[in-house]
């Protein structure tokens, strides 16, 4: 019988997000070289998908303001989608231009989100991704659309499920996207929200490609991940070290730590695909390019059978404790 503890061999993919979603977030700007650097271990590493950057304006997001380059400089392994976040018009002409095999297109699910993170309506906002979409479609581009806030919004409050698959119909049906992730912006999900969520959008759109992104802020990472895997996600957003956070979200903080989720889903017996030791090598190189410390726990604490030393006293103590017979 199957269940979540065993995941036997089941197939989960890693979307890395850290590149994005993470240094959106950091006032350090990590040189374009490093990067490159950074993206090309993910891709050697086994992360299915990566967002790779943000072709937003440089005045907004200062940390992304090398995309171009980046997005031109990598080195693609066969396989790995190379996705881009882009908020309008010319971010997708930016992105297409730089051979980004997806726009990961986004919106809000919350109206105050949306007016704070885009600075327009839903509505405004859904105007300006159908002709995003439609450019994508003429330059044969993939598209995924990325709802924020889906399971709640800092400044609203709970956000109905039905507000989030009404959105999901209009992006899914009307506009044609390929793919939705369903995001927990700032940590507001919980197990049994998040099931009924991924369930009722599996039941509707069991063709088109789900991811589910979540945020650690209030510890339920994890758990919610499990939950979705419960629910029949097998794709999760995720970031190095647990990098993260939206800047227009009161008290957001990192993403589900890819490394953490790797080594957890790998002792449930699910196939990630991704080299672990791979990914925590990457991950020891970012608190020097950022200039502090991460969330993320595996770097830190080591994998649950990495050894460590004896203490230098440990032979006088055993003397001592079996001369007390
Ligand atoms: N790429 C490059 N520059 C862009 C751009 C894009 N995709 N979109 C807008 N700009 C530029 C404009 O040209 C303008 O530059 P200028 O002042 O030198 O003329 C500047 O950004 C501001 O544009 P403005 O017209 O005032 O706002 P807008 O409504 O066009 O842009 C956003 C709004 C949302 C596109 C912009 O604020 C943005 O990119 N924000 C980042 C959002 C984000 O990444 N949030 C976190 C991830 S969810
Ligand atoms: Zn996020």
């Amino acid at each position: 019988m199957s269940s979540i503890w065993h995941g036997e061999g089941r197939r989960v993919r890693l979307c890395e997000v850290g590149m994005r979603d993470g240094l959106q977030n950091e006032a350090a700007f990590v040189p374009t070289a490093d990067k490159i650097d950074l993206v090309d271990a993910l891709s050697q590493a086994g992360a299915a998908k990566i967002e790779v950057t943000a072709f937003v304006s440089a005045q907004a997001i200062p940390a992304l303001r090398d995309a171009e380059v980046v997005m031109r400089e990598i080195r693609r392994r066969p396989g790995v989608v190379y996705s881009a976040l882009v908020p309008n018009v010319r971010g997708a002409q930016r992105a297409i231009d730089a051979r980004s095999d997806e726009l990961n297109l986004v919106m809000s699910a919350s109206e105050s989100h949306n007016l704070a993170n885009l600075r327009m309506t839903r509505g405004q906002s859904f105007a300006a991704l159908s002709q995003v979409a439609a450019l994508a479609r003429e330059a044969g581009v993939a598209v995924n659309v990325s709802l924020s806030c889906c399971f709640g919004c800092p400044m609203e409050g709970e956000v109905p499920a039905t507000t989030v698959l009404d959105w999901c119909e209009r992006f899914v049906d009307e506009l044609g996207a390929q793919g939705v992730t369903l995001c927990d912006t700032t940590g507001m999900a919980y197990p049994p929200q998040v099931q009924a969520l991924v369930r009722d959008f599996r039941a509707r759109w069991p063709a088109t490609a789900l991811t589910v992104h979540f945020h650690d802020t209030r510890g339920l990472g994890l758990a919610n991940l499990l939950a979705a895997i419960d629910a029949g996600a097998d794709c999760f957003d995720a970031s190095l070290g647990g990098l993260g956070g939206c800047p227009y979200a009161p008290g957001a903080s990192g993403n589900v730590c890819s490394e953490d989720m790797v080594h957890a889903l790998a002792l449930m017996g699910y196939d990630t695909g991704v080299d672990l030791h791979a990914l925590m090598n990457a991950a020891e190189r970012l608190p020097a390019l950022i200039g502090h410390d991460l969330p993320g726990q595996i770097v830190k604490a080591g994998r649950r059978l990495d050894l460590h030393p004896l203490p230098d006293d440990f032979e006088a103590t055993r003397a001592r404790a079996l001369g007390r017979g």
